[in-house]
Parts: structure tokens; C-alpha cells; sequence
């Protein structure tokens, strides 16, 4: 049996640098759980002479990640420079093509490409292991793959995107303003290289897909993903939900219906005391429902580059142990084609913001539009006083409604931002009671 399995890294930012950290803090370790020495061989990045914490004098560096995906010097391709498109693309698919085994962080090159690397990898009868690409540390992939076999997955939802809670949860415990603690979430390694695909919800959405695909065992599909992020919400709103017995998240859900699958990220009101309310700072969590193993929650580090190197490591171990199985849980020819369930209105709870003019009949016309379109309400808050001598301006009235469709939300905001009442358009955030 070979002693060493050579690893190729291409990417040494936050993810390679915690994975050379931990291969070098645990190298006992790994070697005794994988059976056979593990180590990085070769290297790739975009500057050679840049500065790094960790010492690469050794190891054969490559300009092209490409060229290192295809050399004989490695035994394994690991690729940590995300990107849907090349190089990270052309370089998985080099390794599979030369039969070499595949481990990647990259949720946006799974989103778009999955299915067709999971073909390709089959097809050379090779690995193509992404722990790392949802959720960080926690082994949600390997959960749904492996330890949730036997179910069928009804629903899954959660947080996923460590940035994004970061930044709901410092908004809210520390009042401080969505561009200061964006800045932050960057310098502790949690955002992605362009951080609107984490605050726009996309990189939840990339997640999203790959999950699905595994939980349901449908064609990864993107495309049919609503997507919101959280770019919109404001310390206010976030006030006003805890004043009503809710937090703000961006969850990424996915349902099974009989005509179809749906996917949608969004931010969502959840009720304080639920598990997934509790989930705060760089924290994510997953909930899935089988129908035998019941609901089940994983919690734990979503980004950085301690946890992600663990789910990273943990590939390379599966891989340096013998360890197939099919990328997405059932052959990539098995697959169903996805079938995106018809634009059902969805039913759910609604927070809604108003800017309303401060003028007698203004509250009476809002709760006429809703009582029309049968939307009940749960709770009302009206803020702003009037200052002495002043003349009466605006006041923001939040309401929260009982479950409703969202056609019928859809249609009395468009009656409210016409009927004169606002000042300016009404925002609405869904609300899952959990
Ligand atoms: P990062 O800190 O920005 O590091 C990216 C690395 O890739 C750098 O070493 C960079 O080279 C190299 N690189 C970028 N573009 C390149 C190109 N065109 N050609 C060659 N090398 C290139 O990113 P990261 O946070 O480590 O993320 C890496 C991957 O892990 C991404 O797919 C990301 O979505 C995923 N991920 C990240 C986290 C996290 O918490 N950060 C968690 C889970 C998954 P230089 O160093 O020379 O600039
Ligand atoms: N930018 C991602 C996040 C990294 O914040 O969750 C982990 O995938």
C-alpha cells in the first residue's frame, strides 16, 4: 500500500491556510485515522511572492492550477480558490479527467456544475468530496449522504451562511450598522471574495441547491431558487420583530410537494426560543425532516477557516481510506430531473413595515385593504410621537399578520402603496413559526 497520499492545493487564502495549519498541527492524527501519511505536495495560487503565514518554500509551487490538477506529483486535487467558472472549473475537471480524486469547498462551482462533475467523476470512477461547500464544520453532506440513507427527506432548512448571521446577530445584540459589521465578518475570514454573494443571499442559494439535490435526489438546480438577501433590513425592523417575540435569520428552505420541489432563501422572522432563533453569530444550523430518523438539527461553524479546514481534511481522510460512494448520493445517471413545484402561492405568516402618514382614517383604510383580501392580523405596532408645535409627519406601523397566502399579501401591499396612506413603499419579511 502507498505510505503518502500527495495532496495538490490550489488556493492558499482563508480555507488553505487553515487546511495546511491543521495538517501540520495534527499530522499524527491524520495519519493514524487515514492509514497512511498525508501530505501537501504542490501548490497553486494567483501570487506567487505574496506573503503567507505558512511556510511553502518546500513545497513545488505551480503557476497554473491546471497543470497541478493534472500532475503526477499528487495523488489528490484539492481546490480552494472558489469561483464558479475557471480556473476553478477547469481545474476539477482536469483532476477527474486524469482519474485523480477531488476535494472542494467551492458551493458556487457545485451549484452551477454538479451534476455534470458528479458524471465526470463517476465515469473515471474517481471522488468528488465538498463537505466543506455547505455550512462549514458541520457534516451536513455526509449526513445527508450516508446517515440519512434510509429516509426520505420531506423538508430542510436553516441558516447557512455565517456572514450573514453574523451580521443579523451583532446588528441586534450591539446596534451597530450592516456595512461596520460586514467589514468585520471579512477580516475574520467568514465572507465570500465578493461579500454580496453572501449579504445577497446567493452563496445560501448555492448551499441550498447542493443539499437539495443530495436530500431529494434531484438534478442540482439553481435557477428555480427564489433568492433574497439581507442587504434590506434595517436595526428597526430588527427592534420591532424582538418587540414582537421574534429574530431576523436568512434561511435557505427546501420542501418536497407532490408536483414538485421548492426552494427559497430569504430572511425570515423565527421565534425567539427555537432552536434555529438561538443559532447566533458566524453559527449555522440545518434542520432536516426524514420520515424515519424525525427532525434532526446540526449546529455548529459556518465559516472560517478552522472549521472549514476540518470539513476539508475530513474528504481527504474519507479518500485516503478507500472510501466511494456517489458524489450526490445516487448515481449521477439516477438523478431525477428536477421538477420545480408550480408557482404555488406560498402560506405563511407576514411582518409587515409601513411608513404611514400621521393623519386621522390612515390606520382604518390599512386594516380595510386587509380585511378585503382576508388577511387577519396577529399584532400591531404603532410608533412616534408627536413633538410639541410640530407638524404631524410620518410614523412607522409594523403589523404582523396570521398565515396567509402570499398572493393575498402580495395583492393588499400593492393596494396599501397606492391608496395614499404611505410614505413610501411597504416592506413585508415571511415569518416560519417553526
Ligand atoms: P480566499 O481567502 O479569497 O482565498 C482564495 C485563494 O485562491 C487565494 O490563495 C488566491 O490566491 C487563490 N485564487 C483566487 N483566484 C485565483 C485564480 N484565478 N487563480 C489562482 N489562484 C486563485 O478564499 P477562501 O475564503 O479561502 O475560500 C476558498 C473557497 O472555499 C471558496 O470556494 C469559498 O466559497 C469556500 N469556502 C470558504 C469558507 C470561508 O469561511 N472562508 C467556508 C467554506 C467554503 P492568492 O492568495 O495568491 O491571492
Ligand atoms: N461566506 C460563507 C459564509 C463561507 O459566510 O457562510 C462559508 O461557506
Amino acid at each position: 500500500m502507498q505510505k503518502t497520499l500527495r495532496l495538490g492545493l490550489a488556493g492558499l487564502g482563508t480555507v488553505g491556510g487553515g487546511v495546511l495549519e491543521l495538517l501540520a498541527r495534527h499530522a499524527g492524527l491524520v495519519t493514524a485515522r487515514a492509514g497512511k501519511t498525508v501530505e501537501v505536495t504542490a501548490v497553486s495560487a494567483r501570487d506567487k511572492m505574496k506573503k503567507r503565514a505558512h511556510d511553502i518554500s518546500r513545497l513545488r509551487w505551480f503557476d497554473d492550477s491546471v497543470a497541478l490538477a493534472k500532475s503526477d506529483a499528487i495523488d489528490v486535487f484539492v481546490e480552494l480558490m472558489g469561483g464558479e467558472g475557471d480556473p476553478a472549473k477547469a481545474a476539477v475537471e482536469a483532476a477527474l479527467a486524469s482519474a485523480k480524486p477531488v476535494v472542494t469547498a467551492n458551493k458556487a462551482l457545485l451549484a452551477h456544475h454538479g451534476a455534470a462533475l458528479a458524471r465526470l467523476a463517476e465515469a473515471k470512477g474517481v471522488a468528488l468530496n465538498f463537505e466543506a461547500s455547505v455550512a462549514g464544520g458541520i457534516p451536513i453532506i455526509k449526513t445527508l449522504r450516508e446517515g440519512l440513507a434510509g429516509n426520505r427527506v420531506g423538508k430542510l432548512f436553516g441558516i447557512m451562511n455565517g456572514t450573514c448571521n453574523y451580521i443579523l446577530t451583532k446588528m441586534a445584540n450591539e446596534g451597530r450598522s450592516f456595512a461596520d459589521v460586514l467589514k468585520e465578518a471579512q477580516a475574520l475570514g467568514y465572507a465570500e471574495a465578493d461579500p454580496s454573494f453572501d449579504v445577497g443571499g446567493f452563496d445560501t442559494a448555492h448551499k441550498l441547491a447542493v443539499l437539495t439535490s443530495l436530500a431529494f435526489g434531484s438534478e442540482v438546480d439553481l435557477a428555480s431558487i427564489s433568492i433574497e438577501g439581507i442587504e434590506a433590513i434595517t436595526l428597526a425592523d430588527i427592534g420591532n420583530a424582538s418587540d414582537m417575540g421574534y429574530k431576523i435569520k436568512l434561511l435557505g428552505v427546501a420542501v418536497a410537494h407532490a408536483e414538485g420541489i421548492e426552494q427559497r432563501v430569504h430572511p425570515t422572522l423565527v421565534p425567539k426560543g427555537s432552536p434555529v432563533a438561538d443559532t447566533d453569530g458566524v453559527f449555522n444550523a440545518v434542520v432536516v425532516k426524514g420520515d424515519f430518523a424525525g427532525d434532526l438539527m446540526l449546529e455548529g461553524r459556518g465559516a472560517g477557516a478552522h472549521p472549514t479546514a476540518s470539513a476539508v481534511v475530513a474528504d481527504i481522510v474519507d479518500i485516503a481510506r478507500g472510501n466511494w460512494r456517489p458524489a450526490f448520493g445516487v448515481p449521477a445517471a439516477d438523478l431525477k430531473p428536477y421538477r420545480a413545484a408550480p408557482t404555488k402561492a406560498h402560506e405563511g405568516g407576514f411582518y409587515v413595515a409601513l411608513e404611514l402618514h400621521d393623519r386621522p382614517g390612515a390606520v382604518a383604510a390599512i386594516a380595510r385593504i386587509l380585511a378585503d383580501e382576508k388577511i387577519s392580523i396577529e399584532s400591531i405596532v404603532q410608533r412616534g410621537k408627536q413633538e410639541k408645535d410640530a407638524p404631524r409627519a410620518t410614523a412607522p406601523f409594523i403589523l404582523i399578520t396570521h398565515d396567509t397566502l402570499e398572493t393575498a399579501m402580495r395583492a393588499a401591499l400593492s393596494r396599501i402603496e397606492t391608496d395614499g396612506h404611505v410614505a413610501s413603499r411597504p416592506r413585508m419579511i415571511r415569518i416560519e413559526r417553526l
